[in-house]
């Protein structure tokens, strides 16, 4: 991860996190790792807990209590009781600085943690859904201090949500399934960062891919990239594998589960484990475990369904996360986002706020650098008439 190794040497330079005390919830698995350390390398007090139940690499947690003495508050296949006693003992550090990753712990601290509010500095959220819970927190004037929307910057959501998502989803299913894409029907549910990213790489991967929309301009672009477009409803009636990636719910209710042909895989790669009706199908079915994270329901029609992942995020239960190139981008925005909280303290006010748009061309700088990719620059004559508006004849 060359960018975060910079970022984080010129961070530790500054010496701006010095004596921090940061509570991160983040998926536990390497990358996050490399992360925290570096953090904790940079002067500050980390702890770390995961964000998701089910997503922790446990010979990462392992390793980082007990070869890197960082406290790691993770197991993979928590139950909800141990998930959130797991926040709490990160939040017991009594952090200035939160990273958070769907926003539970900023959450947390709102709800039944009030007592550190005042000690908050700001927090840094990383995916869609978590900065949409927060923009609705602000908007009820719920929200007592700044939070970094880590997703909402460029070198973050242009490449971890479209080619991280893209491709460690289709890893995650191949992982758990060993099933082929090629000459399958695919449906993929949203085509936002995260959809597009999914529907191009199993496009590339030989499936013929149906996308299902609710914004009839997303619709239309889907359209325009040669998707077949369709309702739900329809479009699984002939899917082989269904992935969905909206940040919604219910986006495949038991009802849609009915009309899929018999052997239907389910996936969902968005934040919250809602997006396929799990409990729906949990009442009406039972369940028989085929390989790990993998669970046959027989149907009353007598088809069969496999869900996968539970239907929690299958990139990060199924599979490792996205590759490291992605996430040396996201968590140098994450590094980045803790040191201008500290730089900017007092100075943001409460409610959510994206990174100076010179950060990102930072990073993509970088980025290049370690790619070996040089790029042109313009002349003062290109940059004089691109601010001029004279006659262009
Ligand atoms: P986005 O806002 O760019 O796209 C979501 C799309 O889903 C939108 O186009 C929206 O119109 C569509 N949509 C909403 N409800 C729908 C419904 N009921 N049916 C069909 N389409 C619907 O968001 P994004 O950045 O693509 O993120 C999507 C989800 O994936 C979020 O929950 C986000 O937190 C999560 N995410 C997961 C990973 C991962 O590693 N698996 C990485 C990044 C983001
Ligand atoms: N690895 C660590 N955090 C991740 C995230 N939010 N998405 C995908 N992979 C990750």
């Amino acid at each position: 991860m060359p960018v975060l190794s910079s970022v984080a040497s010129a961070i530790k330079e500054r010496g701006k996190l010095k004596g921090a005390r940061i509570a991160m919830a983040l998926h536990v698995e390497a990358k996050t790792a490399c992360l925290a350390i570096a953090l904790r390398e940079a002067g500050a007090e980390v702890r770390l807990a995961s964000c998701n139940p089910m997503s922790t690499d446990d010979s990462v947690a392992l390793a980082l209590n007990e070869k890197y003495g960082l406290e790691t508050y993770a197991r993979k296949g928590e139950e909800r009781e141990e998930y959130y006693n797991n926040l709490n003992s990160v939040l017991d550090v009594k952090p200035g600085i939160l990273v958070d990753d769907g926003a539970d712990i900023i959450t947390l601290v709102h709800s039944k943690r009030r007592e550190l509010l005042s000690g908050v500095i700001g927090a840094n959220e990383e995916t869609t859904t978590g900065v949409v819970r927060l923009r609705a927190m602000e908007k009820d004037g719920k929200l007592l201090f700044p939070v970094i929307a880590v997703n909402d910057s460029y070198m973050k959501y242009l490449f971890d949500n479209r080619y991280g998502t893209g491709q460690s989803t289709l890893d995650g299913i191949m992982n758990a399934t060993n099933l082929l894409f090629a000459g399958k029907r695919t449906v993929v549910a949203g085509y936002g960062w995260c959809g597009r990213g999914i529907a191009n790489r199993v496009r590339g991967m030989g499936s013929l891919v149906t996308v299902t929309e609710i914004d009839p301009v997303k619709a239309v672009e889907a359209n325009m990239d040669g998707f077949d477009v369709s309702t739900m409803e329809s479009a699984i009636e002939n899917a082989d594998f269904v992935i969905t990636a909206t940040g919604c719910r219910d986006v495949v209710t038991y009802q849609h589960m009915l009309k899929a042909k018999d052997g239907c895989v389910l996936a969902n790669s968005g934040h919250f484990n809602l997006e396929i009706d799990v409990e729906e199908l949990r009442k009406n079915a039972r369940a028989v475990q085929v390989r790990e994270y993998v669970e046959e329901y027989r149907l009353d029609n007598g088809r069969r369904i496999y869900l996968l992942a539970d239907g929690r995020l299958v990139n990060l239960v199924s599979g490792q996360g996205h590759p490291a190139e992605i996430m040396d981008l996201s968590f140098s925005l994450q590094a980045r986002g803790a040191e201008y909280l500290v730089v900017n303290r007092g100075k943001l006010g409460r409610g959510v706020h994206v990174m100076p748009r010179e950060v990102d061309v930072e990073l993509a700088e970088l980025k290049l650098r370690s790619l070996g990719v040089n790029i042109d620059s313009l002349t003062e004559k290109q940059k004089e008439y691109l601010s001029s508006w004279s006659e262009g004849t």
